[in-house]
């Protein structure tokens, strides 16, 4: 920390790596909430460096000095480091350098973190990673400290904004998949690449690192399955609407005997879960522990302003001389596959418009134990192709193992009479 010469009060010096959305909204929220801040933080907080690729001359820095190399923010006049600049590869070699020289970094980078958080955690130099996961909602350190001294047993949540934005907008305005992505991309909620967004990556990497605070186990992805929201239709959101559900990508991270069951995909959540109207870029974490039983947060999960919100908690955490270290046990948090789970599954069938054909579909599933809860099959929906008319039959089955249904998925494809690939979404019975 240095003293201001003006002021004669200490002041938190940062050097800020990135000129992004989160970082704009860093020197928004620095500027805005200057009273504020120097109030909770027991000096102001400046941004004194900033090292980026290009330094956007429509960007006011006030006096931070800019430089293009990020090895000039592990200078002496730097106290705590801020890595925004995403991807993995320099954020990680930022990273490592600060922690070696006892530098505080806070970085909002869940890729670095869920490639290279095991090497880190645990450690006695401070990294600040509030805002890696959910944007602006304080998930990390509710973990961290406020869970700290319960046995957490499951976590589920909707991780991804962008995901959830499109989602939204394409079952609330009808909107096309590409023009809801070119939006959560103008409004800075996507990655700089969107398809660690819609395949189901980002979620991925940040289920890793809750699912490492919430059960002390090392930070993997390994074993975690990960699908994307990319075969997601608007007329399954239709149908999902009125089997009486939304349709959102949700991480599952659960307590299942020796083992962990992680995984992101897309889910039916009954309009009357928890958090079956959580909406555009809103993120939510349920985590159920056996002290606290069922706490929820829920609040926006990307953007400048809220993801600089995380960030400026960590620092000013760390100016008050509080920020607790991550501790992460070493345990091997083994994964159940995805074949072994359980579900009731949404599926949607593109079947010829003939008699019997319900009947061979019924067949198929009754033989794998699997039964049919609600279907719909409407006349108005007979489409032709070739000349040849066909219907989606659509309907919810009952709980069935993954790899029984995966069979009968096989089974029914082959069949004559179905005319395309089976949609297939597990539906999320969450039992809170
Ligand atoms: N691309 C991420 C999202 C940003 O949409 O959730 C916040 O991590």
């Amino acid at each position: 920390m240095a003293i201001n010469s003006e002021s004669g009060q200490n002041v938190l010096r940062i050097g800020m790596a990135g000129l992004g959305t989160v970082a704009q909204g860093l020197l928004t929220l620095l500027n805005q909430n200057a009273e504020r801040i120097t109030r909770q933080a027991g000096m102001p907080i400046e941004v004194v460096r900033i090292a980026s690729r290009s330094r956007k001359p429509e960007i006011d820095i006030g006096d931070a000095v800019f430089d293009s190399d990020l090895e000039s923010l592990l200078d002496d006049d730097v106290d705590v480091v801020v890595e925004l600049i995403g991807g993995v590869d320099s954020a990680r070699e930022l990273i490592s350098s600060a922690l070696r020289q006892g530098k505080p970094i806070v970085t909002a980078n869940k890729a670095v973190l869920a490639s290279h958080g095991n090497d880190w955690f645990n450690g006695s130099a401070v990294l600040g990673i509030e805002a890696s996961v959910a944007g602006g909602i304080p998930i990390m350190s509710t973990l961290k400290n406020g869970l700290s001294g319960n046995s957490v047993d499951w976590l589920v949540g909707i991780i991804n904004g962008t995901c959830n934005y499109i989602l939204t907008a394409m079952d609330e305005q009808g909107s096309s998949f590409t023009d809801a992505l070119a939006k959560a991309q103008e409004l800075g909620y996507a990655e700089a690449d969107p398809g660690f967004d819609v395949d189901g990556v980002d979620a991925a990497q940040k289920l890793s690192l809750l699912a490492a605070l919430a059960f002390d186990i090392p930070i993997t992805l390994d074993d975690t399955y990960i699908e994307g929201i990319s075969g997601v239709t608007v007329e399954d959101l239709r149908y999902a609407r009125e089997l009486g559900f939304r349709i959102r990508h949700v991480g599952v991270a659960r307590r299942n005997g020796e083992k962990f069951e992680t995984r992101v995909h897309p889910a039916l959540i009954s309009a009357t879960d928890l958090i079956g109207d959580v909406s555009g870029v809103a993120n939510a974490v349920i985590v159920g522990a056996n002290a606290v039983g069922l706490i929820l947060l829920v609040g926006p999960g990307a953007g400048g302003l809220p993801t600089a919100s995380a960030v400026l908690g960590d620092l000013i955490e760390i100016a008050r001389g509080t920020y607790s270290r991550m501790r992460i046990g070493q345990n091997e948090g083994a994964r159940l596959p995805i074949v072994a789970t359980e579900s009731r599954y949404y599926l949607n069938i593109p079947a010829a418009d003939r008699p019997g054909v319900f009947g061979e579909i019924g067949d198929i599933l009754r033989q794998s134990g699997i039964s049919m809860e609600g279907v719909i099959q409407k006349q108005a929906a007979v489409r032709q192709t070739d000349g040849e008319p066909w219907v989606p039959i659509v309907m919810v089955t009952g709980r069935a193992v993954e790899a029984s249904m995966d069979d009968a998925l096989d089974r029914l494809s082959s069949l004559e009479s179905v005319r395309g690939r089976v949609r297939r979404i597990r539906v999320a019975d969450f039992d809170y």
